[in-house]
């Protein structure tokens, strides 16, 4: 799960790395409020989960309340490369000196954790990294060791720091560690890292990546605040991976390039039928049990968009038979609630057993089809009648 900024904040703040204040607020109004709160000249944040808002217009000054207010007017409901701001954070303005950039991730090409660091913040890392790849180091870390301070000051060093700087971050970077493994984080990055006309070290962005696999060990609830569709939150909540599209077919299968190219097929099918087009992705995944399967057809048919709905299944570990099982399992499951028709195409492990099972089901939504080509052209016609 990708961190808004402003949560980014409240967990750093919360293991002592050095923020400003900064508070939410989702209309122009509570804006104003909280730049009088904070007092002095602030920043108005786009809160989206996107980069580069400072260019599109996302990240404006204020010197007093009402120009927060303006600012947040004009960034709120600003579209951000398809990211709509709802929600804006006031932040404390700083007096910046230097900009830095650092941050630490999983790279999982090398099997290891890679810390980033380069003197020359601000700017787009992507960018820094083309055009300037000496100015950004790139230093591996040992899970086992982490980053104490000698190696935050070595990471300091090879970023481009001086000394007396490098001692100023460098215990900076070891609270971001610390985040970063406390929080089990796969990406911790804060670009600007700055140093204030005061002499301070403060993290004024922070970006935020939270591995899902731990997510038992975490309360993050609460931290989910994006608005799930409805048909994708029900698929959530039977840990089926489930992405809403805008067509017609249905889509069911086993393992994503199976469904991913279904997908293509059924495209491609429908331009010769109305112009019907995938609904969505839905993949079961390898054991397609029957509660499995009625659990993925009872999204898919809760989707008042879908008109037909396409069921590929590739048999292996489970095979055909079992599959076939499933989905006669599951129509009888749904019951009077199954009301579309469904193409169905097995292949693999022990498919004419399959297709026997589908056959004496003689379901009346059923039709097998026998290739992927084929059941697509079914599936598109169908959904264009
Ligand atoms: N609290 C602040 N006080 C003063 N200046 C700020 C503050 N926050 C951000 N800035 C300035 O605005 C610039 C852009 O801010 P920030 O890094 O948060 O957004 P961004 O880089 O445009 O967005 P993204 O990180 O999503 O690409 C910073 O490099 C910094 O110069
Ligand atoms: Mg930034």
């Amino acid at each position: 799960m990708d961190l808004f900024e402003d949560q980014a904040r409240d967990i750093f703040e919360a293991h002592g790395v050095p923020v400003l204040q900064g508070l939410i607020a989702d209309t122009p109004q509570e804006a104003e409020a909280a730049a009088a709160k904070i007092g002095g000249t602030v920043v108005v944040k786009a809160q989206v989960k996107v980069g580069g808002r400072g260019k599109a217009g996302g990240v404006k000054l204020a010197h007093n309340p009402e120009e927060a207010k303006a600012a947040a007017e004009a960034i709120l409901g600003l579209d951000i490369k398809g990211h709509v701001v709802k929600r804006v954070m006031i932040a404390q303005g700083a007096a910046i000196d230097k900009e830095y950039y650092f941050s630490v991730l999983l790279d999982r090409s090398n099997r290891t954790f890679l810390s980033l660091c380069s003197v020359e913040g601000g700017m787009e890392i992507e960018q820094l990294a083309e055009e300037r790849p000496d100015a950004l180091a790139k230093i591996a870390v040992d899970a086992v060791h982490g980053i104490d301070l000698a190696k935050a000051l070595e990471i300091a060093k090879a970023g481009g720091f001086d000394d007396e700087i490098a001692a100023k971050v460098a215990p900076v970077f070891v609270k971001l560690y610390d985040v970063f493994v406390k929080e089990d984080a796969t990406l911790v990055e804060v670009n600007p890292l700055v140093l204030t006309k005061s002499g301070e070290i403060v993290a004024l962005d922070g970006k935020v990546t939270l591995d899902d696999n731990a997510e038992f060990r975490h309360s993050r609830q609460e931290m989910e605040r994006d608005q799930l569709d409805p048909l994708e939150a029900k698929a959530k909540a039977a840990d089926l991976n489930y992405v809403k599209l805008d067509g017609e077919v249905g889509i069911i299968g086993n393992g994503a390039g199976l469904v991913m190219s279904t997908l293509d097929v059924v495209a491609y099918a429908g331009e010769r039928h109305g112009g019907v087009r995938p609904a969505n992705f839905l993949d079961i995944g390898g054991g397609a049990s029957a509660e499995v399967m009625a659990a993925g057809l009872d999204v898919i048919l809760g989707d008042s968009q879908v008109k037909s709905v396409f069921v590929n299944v590739f048999g292996g570990i489970t095979a055909c038979d079992a599959v076939a099982n499933g989905i006669v399992g599951a129509l009888a499951k749904l019951g009077a609630s199954a009301t579309k028709p469904l193409v169905v195409r097995l292949d693999g492990n022990n498919v004419e057993e399959g297709r026997r099972i589908l056959a004496d089901a003689n379901h009346p939504l059923v039709t097998v089809v026998a290739t992927m080509d084929e059941a697509a052209d079914k599936a598109a016609e169908l959904a264009n009648r």
